[in-house]
């Protein structure tokens, strides 16, 4: 299938910061590409330079084989976006909120109507059309603002952290009309915290940290950077950490990584069976181990093996807001 957007070694500075690092990736067209990143690696820089809100320190952009960089306007018509903050206006009812959008994207007078009330179906607002969208839910207000997107029917839609901060529930109807949108023909760019999402709702991904891409594939393809066998993980006292990691090491050959109070470390196919001797062994070391367990690779361990770090220390929100080394 063909390349709906390309980038090629994109690189944005803020200053001497480098906020987007020599990215190169590939968006086939009629997939659900993921963006999937902590707070701060650069997901909203990359998706403001194609939507050429920020322009690129140096690099390459093409939009349906035309680059952006000259083709500004084209482009733009082909893209709806949903920005990270819910941004519909408040004081406009659901309804109003979708006519401002269809005057603004020049929808023909004569079919204005029938795509908002088409719109409302969509996003289960019928209801509530006449209600300020300042009343209503998240979830709700998402919704508008995703139909709202789709509005001009654009050939590709981007959606920077469309579920951040919604309860599982809304989550799980988002990612439904985020199907059916792509199902339709829509060709969808979204970027995400959350791995869960990645993994279940993106065709293929990319991990991105410091605004660099350190992993990009299906999310089985990714997964398997963590290594072709088992993941180990081990919670013990605080205490302990340093101990088991370096017997692990002394004894087992493992590459063990700690992050407060756990331990993981990937055991191959070939030494899966060790499983129960390392039970024994910490036994034998008389140190009291919490949990113990053994599960295929997750994204999550991809990004602890490529940086050392687990995604979900990275991205604070996820450990109920503790303080985030990464968070600027
Ligand atoms: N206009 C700006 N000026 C300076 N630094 C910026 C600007 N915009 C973003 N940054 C920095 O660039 C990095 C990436 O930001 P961003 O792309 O918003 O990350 P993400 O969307 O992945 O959370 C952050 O460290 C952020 O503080
Ligand atoms: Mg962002």
């Amino acid at each position: 299938m063909a390349d709906i957007i390309k980038i090629e070694n994109l690189t944005r500075k803020f200053g001497d910061f480098t906020a987007v690092n020599n990215i190169s990736l590939s968006i086939k067209e009629g997939e659900i590409f993921g963006l999937l990143g902590p707070n701060g690696a650069g997901k909203t820089t990359t998706i403001n330079m194609l939507l050429t809100l920020l322009i690129p320190t140096s690099g390459k952009i093409y939009i349906d084989g035309f680059e952006l960089a000259e083709n500004h306007e084209r482009a733009k018509q082909l893209m709806g976006l949903m920005t990270q903050e819910t941004v519909v206006e408040a004081d406009l009812t659901a309804w109003q909120n979708l006519d401002l959008f269809a005057h603004l994207y020049h929808i023909p007078e004569k079919e204005q109507a029938k795509r908002i009330y088409e719109a409302l179906q969509e996003a289960d607002l019928t209801n509530f059309r006449d209600k300020k969208a300042g009343t209503f839910s998240g979830g709700m207000q998402r919704r508008l603002g995703l139909v709202r997107a789709m509005l001009q029917e654009p050939k590709i839609l981007l959606l920077d952290e469309p579920t951040t901060g919604l309860d599982v529930q809304n989550r799980s109807t988002m990612w439904t009309r985020i199907r059916e949108l792509n199902k339709k023909g829509t060709t969808i760019l979204l970027t995400t915290q959350y791995l869960e999402e990645a993994d279940e709702l993106c065709d293929r991904l990319g991990i991105i940290d410091h605004g660099k891409l350190i992993a990009l594939g299906t999310p089985s393809e990714v997964k398997r950077i963590a290594g072709s066998g088992k993941v180990l993980e081990i919670t013990v006292n605080l205490q302990d950490v340093q101990k088991v990691v370096s017997l692990l090491k002394t004894k087992f050959g493992l590459n063990a990584t700690a992050r407060t109070e756990k331990i993981t470390a990937v055991l191959e196919k070939d030494k899966e069976d060790e499983f129960a001797s390392i039970s024994a062994m910490l036994e034998r070391q008389k140190i009291p181990v919490l949990s113990i367990g053994l599960h295929l690779p997750t994204l999550d361990d991809v990004f602890i093996k490529l940086t050392g770090a687990g995604m979900r220390d990275a991205s604070g929100e996820m450990q109920g807001g503790r303080t985030n080394i990464r968070w600027r």
